[in-house]
């Protein structure tokens, strides 16, 4: 058949969309293949959040949506934390910074306050100017008694810096009276979220006598008057090259003071001389506490892992901001649903 112009027509876009397609699936290989993380800058891992971050999986962090919803999260938590006395930093330069932050808002609330105090503010002419700049003092007012929490908050941690006379040290089996405390922080602070680990105080002084057995480590933070804040233990595995960190407990009173990160530091150079490499630790939901639980943790596992959410203050957290990673789960393995949560580190 001797092709007319239509058919050499029909030929040519065929060729030219094969062409386009080809060039498109090259450059999708492309694009694949030079795709990187984006790049975490040295102060993102404590700032989760801040542009850069990434949020969640399959987000690149630099998405407005994201960052903004992230950010306003961390306005939340802080001014919650601002007004409830609960905010709790050891890091001298950054109280100094929020002190200098905190001032800055108080001077402009007493700028507010004295603005308030002038009667050309309140017998303005028209009420809408009148009420529009009212509105706005009222505003700023607020800063100024933002500053005023801010600056309580910086006393109390300023205070408990001061006084922070911690010890840590081998707990001694001869000093019955540092074991008892210690059961009885077992129980206290765990009754919460694990109530079947340590139910009776028996329970927990059983758990005292296998914690002093030989070859493992048990270490105390004690404060000035030898009172014991918390305690953690850690018992070998793989001929000493992993150590399982089990348990770790702070006095409830005493939580959120940096305590337990003292003493999971402390523990990590003790498994470093004894020869360590990696520390594993379990971790359990029992409570619903994160989003692990009540879920099949034999599908998606890895994913689900990945989108894990805090949702009752699980101590999985505290163990991510010391540089653990979730290297697995076992599900089910306080009951349906409820499964322990697998964290490492390196230490060696
Ligand atoms: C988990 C526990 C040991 C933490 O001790 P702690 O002295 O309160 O912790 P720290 O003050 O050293 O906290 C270090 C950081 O972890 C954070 N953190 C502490 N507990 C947290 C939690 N449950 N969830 C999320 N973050 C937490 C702190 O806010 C702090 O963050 P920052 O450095 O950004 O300020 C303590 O809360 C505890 O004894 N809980 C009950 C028993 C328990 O859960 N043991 C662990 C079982 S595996």
């Amino acid at each position: 058949m001797i092709p007319t112009t239509r058919h050499k027509f029909k030929l040519a876009r065929r060729v030219q969309s094969r062409r386009r397609q080809r060039n498109r699936l090259a450059y999708m290989a492309r694009a694949q293949r030079s795709f990187r993380e984006p790049r975490e800058f040295w102060f993102t891992p404590a700032l989760p959040g801040w542009p850069g971050w990434r949020i969640r999986p399959g987000r690149s962090g630099y998405d407005p949506i994201d960052y903004q919803l992230e950010f306003a999260h961390i306005q939340g938590v802080l001014v919650r934390k601002f007004i409830t006395f609960k905010f709790r930093s050891q890091s001298w330069l950054f109280l100094l910074m929020l002190t200098i932050m905190a001032l800055a808002f108080l001077t402009s609330g007493l700028f507010a306050l004295y603005a308030l105090m002038n009667p050309v503010v309140w017998d303005l002419p028209y009420p809408y100017t009148r009420w529009l700049v009212l509105g706005n003092v009222g505003v700023v007012l607020l800063y100024g008694l933002i500053g005023v929490f801010i600056l309580i908050n910086v006393a109390f941690n300023v205070r408990i810096l001061m006084e922070s006379t911690l010890t840590i040290t081998d707990l001694d089996a001869q000093s019955s009276a540092a074991i008892e405390q210690c059961a009885a922080l077992l129980v206290e602070s765990f009754k919460e979220h694990w109530p079947e680990a340590w139910p009776e105080i028996e329970d927990a002084r059983k758990e005292m006598q296998e914690a002093l057995a030989e070859g493992k480590i048990c270490r105390i933070a004690t404060d000035s008057s030898g009172n014991v804040l918390g305690w953690i233990g850690g018992i070998p595995q793989y001929d000493g090259l992993v150590w399982e960190l089990h348990p770790l407990v702070v006095k409830p009173e005493s939580q959120q003071q940096g305590i337990g990160r003292q003493l999971v530091q402390d523990f990590e150079q003790q498994v470093l001389k004894r020869g360590g490499l990696t520390i594993t630790l379990g971790s359990d939901d029992d409570d619903q506490m994160t989003s692990l639980s009540n879920v099949n943790l034999y599908e998606n596992t890895w994913e689900k892992i990945q989108d894990i959410r805090n949702l009752k203050g699980h101590p999985y957290e505290f163990y991510q901001k010391l540089g653990y990673v979730i290297t697995g789960v076992v599900p089910d393995a306080n009951g349906r649903g409820r499964p322990d949560i697998i964290m490492s580190k390196r230490v060696g």
